[in-house]
């Protein structure tokens, strides 16, 4: 009865709208992010050469919200007509009071009209954006055609934002505009600018000129090779600035799509290219300091009034320019030693009642604070906000994990979630070979999507203090707008997602399906997206005819792999994978995702056969259990560790223990060489071998040193290859000894801790 009342209704419902049927079947959505409802039905609107295309063109903001439409449509060859009585397709774009939502909208497409409605100008543009999604890349007019549908739609949070270090690496105008396109796009509504950091004071100060004179220039010697990667060599000078011009001209830039820049100036740590510049602001006065900025500075301000002088004048040059409510102020990961021996600081604790540092940087920011809401904004602040006690009116953007969202929010204050293990965007997102430098971490494309910012632990009411969530690229390893869109892409689209559509209905599976045509939309604008969509898994392992084979996984049915053994790129006219490859020759293979005609998953793996390859091997000492995922055959199985880290099958890791290993290539051969690598990155207590000695034997019982030599130092960070030749010897067993460096010297990271050793594949020839 039920069934037969809502067919009932669907008809008359069909009627009324002129509709010949509407069918309920699956939707077949195309938009990310995904809308929160939206039925298509059959039937199409087909663009016509004069389309009519009304609304109030005297509203600026609705000119503002229409044009990527109007720009768009002329491209395809349409002349925009105001003329009902010409045109054979219309689109009418209205506000309408009726919908609720600030930033909701109603999308309805029929056979010969399409309607956008929306509360503000907001909800226009948004509607705009999923009209421009459902339309092809490329078309001629007249053969365009949209499906029918009905969308309505709204956010599921207020706040959607990515944020971008410009500070550690200077970005330009021209790549921050392009961000900013494409996250005006997935309905991304705040873009955070990292203005101010220890290596780089990028905001021009009418008052303070030495900010930009001295701060927003460094010297290229990278200070440590995680801190300071990838800065000039040498005594060149690196870096650049915003003049305030540029900044404004941004800010209306972002507007015009519906964007909010939220500025944040660093304080009261992370600050050494402000003290740098003006040194009386620290507790340690370093105009003196023999040292090329920025060693050698101390990181946070001082307490003393001129720093607060300081930053509120600073400050009020930044609200100038910039119409925020929002005014990050940081707070982040101040050390404050300095704090608790410098008399100024000891002095403002005292008469301010203060029981320690953690109290003084709560009184910091709440000074700063009432600065801030004197002009009508508000701050944000990071987790470190908390310590002390949170500032009256203060939101935190939680990043160190949840807990600081979840006190934040259970002291009802606002909160926007940008915890590391999903949002940070300077993490890894895939464990591949190749993979750039990153951070550390890993969170994939999954992971991230996976995410919901509300926290289990809340209670309704307190889950309203959440406003949202970002994705934050720190670009200590981003030298390059290039870069910066491999990290950010398509991670911050999956946050667009998790930020603007139903935790019910969307699923990463759904996601991934409307991602890779979109991909081709990014691939028109020159984006370097990441193409790691799934996480391609390559085993090595020995058949029973003693080949090494390659198998491949981790992606979902439905998904087809390509491979290369000559290291090409695959494409679909390269073999299908469709069982274990055997590798019969050292080989570069390369795997591929292939979807849509496009790239959307990658994998390369090198394979080096030689003497021992898929012979045995005992070693004397297991390695270590987490680096050892491998097992004793990672050695000899023919296949390459990654050459950028030592987390993944290949590589075998001891920590303070010598390697010692006995291969038995089952009969007496001639052997005359020994290549390996061994995995060089003192930053994480990671060293290569010291010393290196293969001896051989016959019997497996006696053997006689044939070489030996100890190992340099590497240069750099990575896998480091070493090799040993000697006068060929007959030989059934070989044995290789690798003597770790012992306790990492003093100077370095870890000093006085046992050095790990890992060991690649030994080659034996
Ligand atoms: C941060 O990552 N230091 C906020």
């Amino acid at each position: 009865m039920q069934n037969f009342i809502n067919m009932l209704r669907t008809f008359i419902l069909s009627a009324l709208l002129g509709i010949a049927s509407i069918s309920y079947a699956q939707s077949s959505d195309r938009i990310i992010p995904l809308p929160a409802k939206s039925k298509y039905s059959n039937g199409s609107f087909v663009l016509a050469k004069n389309t009519a295309v009304y609304f109030d063109e005297r509203d600026s903001a609705l000119l503002l919200a229409v044009s990527p439409l109007s720009i768009t449509l002329e491209k395809f060859g349409v002349k925009l007509s105001k003329s009902i009585a010409t045109a054979k397709a219309s689109i009418h774009i209205e506000l309408d009071n009726s919908i609720a939502a600030e930033e909701g909208y109603r999308l309805v497409i029929l056979p010969g009209k399409i309607s956008i409605k929306a509360k503000t100008a907001t909800g226009i543009f948004y509607g705009v954006q999923s009209l421009l999604q459902l339309l092809p890349l490329q078309a001629k007019a007249t053969t365009l055609k949209l499906p029918c549908v009905t969308i309505e739609d709204e956010p599921r949070f207020a706040y959607r934002g990515v944020m971008l270090d410009v500070a550690r690496h200077y970005m330009s105008i021209e790549f921050l505009k392009k961000l900013l396109n494409l996250l005006a796009m997935q309905k991304m509504n705040r873009f955070h600018l990292h203005l101010t950091d220890s290596q780089g004071w990028r905001f021009e100060s009418k008052k303070y000129p030495k900010l930009t004179q001295i701060g927003a220039y460094r010297k290229g010697t990278p200070l440590n090779t995680t801190y300071d990667y990838n800065s000039r060599p040498g005594d060149t000078l690196y870096g650049s600035f915003y003049t305030q011009q540029q900044l404004r001209d941004l800010v209306k830039y972002a507007a015009d799509r519906f964007i909010t820049i939220i500025p944040e100036i660093e304080m009261p740590a992370h600050s050494k290219s402000a003290l740098a510049s003006y040194p009386g602001l620290a507790c340690v006065d370093s105009s003196g300091n023999p040292f090329p900025y920025p060693q050698q500075v101390q990181d946070e301000y001082c307490t003393k009034d001129e720093t607060f002088n300081f930053l509120n004048n600073i400050l009020d040059e930044v609200m100038d320019i910039f119409p925020s409510q929002y005014i990050h102020v940081a707070g982040d990961e101040a050390g404050k030693a300095n704090w608790k021996t410098c008399p100024h600081d000891i002095k403002r604790m005292k008469e301010q009642g203060l029981a320690n540092v953690e109290e003084l940087q709560s009184y910091f920011i709440k000074r700063i604070e009432q600065h801030v809401n004197s002009r009508g904004r508000s701050i944000i602040g990071w987790d470190e906000i908390l310590q002390g006690g949170l500032a009256p009116n203060a939101t935190v953007m939680s990043w160190t994990g949840i807990e600081g969202g979840i006190k934040a929010a259970q002291q009802h204050h606002n909160v926007i979630m940008t915890p590391g293990g999903y949002c940070y965007l300077d993490h890894y997102q895939s464990n591949a070979p190749g993979e750039p430098v990153a951070f550390g971490g890993l969170t994939t494309l999954a992971k991230t999507y996976s995410y919901n910012p509300i926290p289990e632990e809340l209670t309704a009411s307190e889950a309203k203090y959440i406003l949202g969530t970002q994705g934050n690229l720190w670009t200590e390893y981003i030298p390059t707008p290039a870069k910066a869109e491999y990290m950010i892409f398509p991670r911050a689209i999956a946050l667009a997602e998790v930020g603007w559509s139903p935790q019910e209905t969307r699923t990463y599976e759904s996601f991934i399906t409307r991602l890779i045509p979109y991909l081709k939309r990014l691939d028109k604008l020159k984006v370097n997206y990441s193409k790691h969509l799934f996480e391609i898994k390559l085993k090595t392992a020995i058949n029973t005819k003693g080949q090494v084979t390659a198998s491949l996984g981790g992606v979902p049915k439905g998904y087809k792999m390509y491979y290369t053994l000559d290291g090409t790129i695959p494409t679909v006219k390269s073999s299908l994978y469709v069982k274990p490859v055997a590798i019969h020759k050292n080989s570069t293979m390369i795997a591929a995702v292939i979807s849509n005609g496009i790239i959307v998953d990658q994998l390369k793996k090198n394979f080096v056969l030689h003497k021992a390859t898929a012979k045995s091997i005992e070693l004397e000492t297991p390695p270590a259990k987490q680096y050892s995922k491998g097992g004793n055959a990672a050695c000899i199985n023919g296949s390459l560790g990654n050459d950028e880290n030592f987390s993944d099958d290949d590589w075998l890791g001891w920590n303070g223990k010598t390697f010692n290993g006995t291969i038995d290539l089952g009969k007496a051969q001639q052997v005359s060489s020994l290549q390996t690598r061994f995995f060089h990155q003192p930053s994480s207590w990671v060293w290569a071998a010291k010393n290196v000695t293969v001896l051989v034997s016959a019997d497996g019982k006696n053997f006689t040193e044939v070489a030996g030599k100890s190992m340099d130092v590497p240069a750099n960070e990575g896998a480091a290859k070493f090799s040993l030749n000697w006068p060929a010897v007959a030989a059934r067993y070989i044995k290789v000894i690798a003597e770790p460096v012992g306790k990492i010297a003093a100077g370095n990271v870890g000093a006085g801790d046992e050095a790990w050793l890992f060991v690649d594949e030994l080659i034996v020839d």
